[in-house]
């Protein structure tokens, strides 16, 4: 297909400078699922041993189903945020129940599974079945703010992405977008003079980085220690190896004194379906 001078610097310099990653070499709508799963929030040197074990292991939504949600979350152990491996697992059963155990290739129908939000789906429906549309996660939002040195609201970095994408292309765009922001045009740290698309770029490096007002995680950052996240942690972690009795909560949680605050923080992960409770036998991974 015919290709603006812009999308062959960035395919060009992508040809010479991709990373070889595990699901960068598998179209399996499956497969792909679990890797952006897994890649929500955990970076890709923790993610690969994971992904790889959990291919191995659970092949097709059928097996990640007949398992045992404990069994998810177990293989999930070391990427954190363990309601993505609820989710995955639920969403692998409403495959299994309602797609005749394939992954759906529509944006309505992966958009109903849990955990799979607007840009998750856009990237199964690109990674797995090659549809040409913008793939927008953080690192390509930067991207795109830079170059058009725009503050975009969602929808409208949605439409420009979309219309940057080369027909028939969308696959290799999209992750040399990606490499592109983890690469050289990261966050904190920017290497323009190895950029391919600086002639093409508004911002240059130079100025007030138009990045920086719309980025989403600038007002997100947490402080994981001390908190509720860090709780929940601690208990699925050790509910992985035995149960935990109502009375060792605040020893296994970390709060001792504070038996209101692990009382509340574990109530929300049995709502979550990811922890089971058992007046006699105490807290554990449900079955
Ligand atoms: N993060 C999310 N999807 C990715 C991909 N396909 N390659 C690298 N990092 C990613």
């Amino acid at each position: 297909m015919d290709q603006t001078e812009e999308q062959k610097a960035l395919i060009q310099w992508w040809q010479v400078s991709s990373r070889d990653l595990p699901w960068r070499r598998t179209r399996n709508p499956w497969f792909v699922m679990v890797s952006e799963l897994m890649l929500q929030q955990t970076q890709v040197s923790r993610v690969i041993p994971k992904y790889e074990r959990f291919i191995e292991k659970y092949p097709t939504p059928k097996k990640c189903s007949d398992a045992p949600a404990s069994s998810i979350i177990a293989e999930w152990e070391g990427l954190g945020y363990n309601r993505r491996a609820i989710n995955l697992h639920r969403a692998s059963q409403m495959i299994v129940e309602t797609h005749s155990g394939k992954v759906p290739n529509t944006l309505s129908a992966l958009l109903e599974l849990p955990g799979i939000g607007p840009y998750t789906a856009r990237a199964i429906l690109c990674f797995a079945f090659e549809e040409d549309i913008g793939v927008v996660d953080v690192n390509i939002n930067r991207v795109i703010s830079r170059i058009t040195g725009k503050v975009m609201r969602p929808q409208e970095m949605q439409k420009k992405a979309d219309s940057l994408v080369p027909t028939g292309d969308g696959w290799i765009w999209n992750q040399a977008l990606m490499d592109l922001g983890s690469e050289v045009c990261g966050s904190r740290s920017t290497d323009c003079d190895r950029c391919p698309l600086l002639t093409y770029c508004l911002w240059k490096g130079k100025g007030p980085d138009p990045a920086k007002r719309n980025s989403p995680s600038s007002n997100l950052i947490q402080n994981f220690e001390g908190s509720d996240r860090q709780g929940r942690g601690k208990l699925v972690n050790a509910l992985r190896k035995r149960r935990v009795a109502l009375s060792d909560l605040e020893d296994v949680m970390g709060w001792d004194g504070d038996p209101k605050r692990c009382r509340r923080v574990a109530e929300g992960l049995i709502k979550d379906g990811l922890v089971e409770y058992d007046r006699k036998t105490g807290y554990r991974l449900p079955s």
